[in-house]
């Protein structure tokens, strides 16, 4: 399971490591339902922005880690992110939790989604049924799609690694309890999220994601080489 923390050295800012401004806005006004009703062109704007900064982004020692982590173990990737660091870096299996920043939805229509790559959506965008397109990502007061594959997927994981999500955003931060009580779970953040301290479950390493998952990784595939 990934979160912000594993794109923070790629040059992409976390959320909530800047006091609740995110790129100098309020993560409430850009990243939920009532923000897009509020002002979408300021919400359109904001995510061409981010789009532009995550297609120009490189994948760091943490994504090439996790990918190596292939050669000898089954891996799926849960990520919160909306980037495609992990696609970028080679990783096979990687289930976007809050959606992919590349694509656009329709306002009006669920299944109408494009690949936009780099390119903006301007206020008129509209699908062939006439509903605005809008970034296709999860926002504060949306459901989560995806969260009960992911769910499955960590019911049936041997081994779970957390990296960089401070684990407070829900349902997320829940999946955590879907693991099977007899694994380990590795945590690696700088920050050690405050679910995870005096917890014997979790094996925390304080660390960079950079520099921690490529030593974690290197462990893992000693054990089962
Ligand atoms: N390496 C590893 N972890 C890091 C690094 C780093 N270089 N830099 C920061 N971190 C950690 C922070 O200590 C923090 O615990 O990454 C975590 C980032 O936490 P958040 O900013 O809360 O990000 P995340 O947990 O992914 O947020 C979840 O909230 O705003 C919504 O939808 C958005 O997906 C996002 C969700």
């Amino acid at each position: 399971m990934t979160g912000a923390g594993v794109s923070a050295e790629s040059g992409l800012l976390t959320f909530r490591d800047s006091g609740g401004l995110w790129e100098g806005y309020d993560v409430m006004q850009v990243a939920s339902i009532e923000g897009w009703y509020a002002n979408k062109e300021l919400l359109l704007d904001f995510y061409n922005m981010r789009r532009k900064q995550a297609f120009e982004a490189k994948p760091n020692p943490a994504h090439f880690a996790l990918k190596n982590l292939e050669k000898e173990y089954h891996v799926n990737i849960i990520t919160q992110n909306v980037d495609d660091l992990h696609e970028k870096a080679g990783s096979t299996h990687v289930l976007h939790l809050h959606g992919k920043l590349r694509e656009a939805k329709s306002e009006k229509d669920d299944s109408y989604i494009i690949d936009l790559k780099d390119k903006p959506i301007q206020m008129g965008d509209v699908c062939p049924k006439g509903g605005q397109l809008r970034p296709n990502v999860v926002w504060f007061g949306e459901m989560v799609p995806n969260i009960e594959p992911a769910a499955e997927l960590v019911s049936k994981a041997d081994i779970l690694l957390i990296i960089g999500t401070s684990l407070v955003v829900y349902p997320a931060a829940g999946l955590v309890n879907a693991a099977r009580r007899d694994i380990p779970i590795y945590l690696i953040d700088p920050n050690i999220p405050n679910v995870a301290i005096g917890n014997p479950r979790f094996h925390c390493l304080e660390k960079k994601a950079g520099k921690g998952t490529p030593e974690l990784v290197s462990k893992l595939l000693e054990t089962n080489a």
